[in-house]
């Protein structure tokens, strides 16, 4: 695929003149070149410390006449023949060559970014699949699918800003055995199909009590789902019924958090499994085990995952692995991703390793498990209500937006009642979301309404009041004469806040790689640090060198507004 495509952002540029230095001094050494950010701005922007890597490997190959890596620095920056884009290229310490960009270069990169909205990296070509948020049917959607539906839209985001053919699914649990006791136990005690989640919820739980005690219920539960898989026209419609309920309400915890994705249930996949097994026993990649059709890790340390139970049924496995097939080689995409939480990682490690030996991956698809860990509660506990039920994600959105709209009437604000509210409910999901992506995705975290609403914090609270502040500031201003001549840094909180600026393309790339949206978060609060330190030093309007520090206003505007719509949050324009 093409998302690992660097050679446009920032890094991948200045990797290229390092690299054709190199080439000519140390062809050999060319793997060791790596760039990475200067920890010390003082220093340079970037820094390099191929130097010592290729100083050390020359002489355990005994064929050097240099003394120190200092010296070997000195050769590559001496074969550096780029004169634009740096301003110095130093060698500091034991042999790190640091490189300190030209204002030149940054401001006209600036200026090329101020042309399109579009990354310089877009334009990749390649296509994905995302498979997100995934709910059960017939049961209430709990914090790890808000985890996923907000992990998993974040990567669509990306992906589709950088011009990425993407299919955003929605894997809801909708078939299986548990549907027979729940049309048995609704039929029985003549519960309506249509009711709402937490009561088709209540009903699961008593239904699954009464399969456990009752021997006739569970018989006639078993001739439900035998009745279903046969799509009996009276079962399907019940089940088709009870769908419709959940999905209803599912769809409401997407338009409240703006969420765009297609759903492709289990019940989609049914009709294929056979023949993906029987595929899967011919290729003798699954084996049969005690009447179940298995699938072993490498050394056979752990239980195997089954994939065909022993009665013949099917299950979570069957229908992933008519998924996986389908996906690979219907849909044709180069990267197959799936986000869940870390507990199933040893499910798809079984999934896509059968899906390699099977030859499904052979183009070239790459399969993915985005596992994320779970959310714990202020006691250090996994999330529950005080009654230690799961906790709805309506309860949870409703509290987020209530104690908004609390913090902005305390704080004080011109808004009126209208805006008020529209900023409260903004702010509340942007909340939610963002104290969620900014953790690393495989850390648990604690959710914690105190934490994720403080104004100090790296919370979305203090990023939407400083976005708020850029757009004030531009509203006020006035306009800019363009093309912009003349443009130059008279302070160092200037050039930080543009070099910061014109490193979005390499943030996206690396989100894309690594699949973690936290590095946006990080990218934009970073963003917001750095512009308020701009404007606590740097008079704006009416201030000297007021056009350059417009622009800067400007391009750290459409910045913000680029990594809030990658993190799924819509950014207020006054507060
Ligand atoms: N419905 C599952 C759950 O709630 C998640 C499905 C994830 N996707 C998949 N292809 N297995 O745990």
């Amino acid at each position: 695929g093409g998302y690992e495509r660097t050679q446009r952002t920032l890094i991948g540029c200045i990797k290229e003149s390092l690299e054709s230095a190199v080439r000519d001094k140390f062809s050999d050494y060319l793997e060791t070149v790596d760039i990475t950010e200067c920890a010390n701005p003082s220093l340079g922007d970037y820094q390099c410390s191929s130097a010592m890597q290729i100083f050390s490997a020359l002489r355990k190959a005994g064929e050097t006449d240099f003394c120190n890596p200092r010296e070997v620095a000195a050769v590559i920056v001496d074969g550096i023949s780029d004169t634009t884009t740096f301003d110095s290229i130093t060698i500091a310490g034991a042999g790190f060559i640091n490189f300190k960009l030209s204002d030149h270069f940054i401001l006209t990169r600036l200026r090329e970014l101020g042309k399109t909205v579009k990354p310089t990296s877009s334009g990749e070509s390649g296509s994905v699949l995302v498979d997100f948020s995934s709910p059960n049917i017939a049961k209430e959607m709990h914090v790890g699918h808000l985890r996923s539906t907000i992990i998993g839209d974040a990567l669509c985001n990306v992906f589709e800003f950088c011009g990425l053919k993407t299919i955003r699914l929605n894997h809801v649990g909708d078939w299986g055995t548990q549907f027979g006791m729940l049309i048995q136990f609704m039929t029985d005690n003549k519960v309506s199909p249509d009711s709402a989640v937490s009561d088709l919820q209540e009903c699961y739980k008593r239904a699954k009590e009464r399969f456990d005690q009752d021997d006739d219920f569970k018989s006639q539960s078993k001739q439900a789902v035998i009745k279903l898989q046969s799509y009996d026209a009276d079962a399907l419609r019940t089940w088709k019924q009870i769908c419709d309920a959940s999905r209803a309400e599912f769809q409401t915890i997407y338009d409240r958090l703006n969420i765009s994705i297609i759903e492709r249930g289990e019940s989609y996949y049914n009709d294929m499994i056979p023949a993906v097994l029987d595929e899967l026993v011919a290729k003798n990649v699954v084996v049969e085990d005690a009447g179940a059709l298995c699938i072993f890790d490498d050394d056979h340390a752990e239980a195997p995952v089954i994939c065909r139970k022993s009665d013949g049924g099917f299950n979570y496995a069957s229908t992933d692995l008519a998924a996986i097939r389908h996906r690979a080689l219907e849909e044709k995409v180069d990267r197959i991703i799936y986000v869940t939480d870390q507990g199933q990682q040893k499910h798809f490690r079984a999934i896509f390793k059968t899906a390699h030996a099977a030859g499904w991956g052979h183009g070239g698809v790459v399969f993915e498990h985005v596992g994320f860990g779970v959310v714990l509660g202020e006691d250090g506990k996994r999330l529950r209500t005080r009654s230690g039920e799961t906790v709805k994600l309506k309860s949870l959105l409703d509290e987020a937006e209530e104690r908004c709209l609390q913090f902005l009437k305390e704080k004080g604000t011109d808004l009126s009642a209208e805006e008020l509210s529209t900023a409260s409910r903004i702010l509340g999901v942007s909340s939610v979301k963002y104290a969620d992506l900014h953790n690393n995705r495989l850390t648990a975290y604690t959710f914690s309404f105190d934490r994720m609403l403080d104004l100090k914090g790296n919370t979305a609270m203090y990023l939407q009041y400083s976005h708020a502040r850029v757009a004030t500031i531009l509203r006020k201003a006035p306009t800019l004469d363009l093309p912009l001549d003349g443009l130059h840094f008279e302070n160092a909180a200037e050039r930080l806040l543009a070099v910061h600026l014109i490193k979005l393309d390499d943030v996206l790339a690396a989100t894309m790689k690594e699949l973690a949206p936290s590095k946006i978060c990080d990218y934009l609060y970073t963003l917001c640090t750095m512009f308020n330190n701009f404007y606590a030093e740097c008079k704006v309007i009416g201030g000297e060198n007021e056009a350059s520090r417009l622009f800067l206003c400007m391009r750290t505007a459409a910045t913000m507004k680029i990594a809030f719509s990658l993190l799924g949050m819509e950014p207020l324009e006054r507060l």
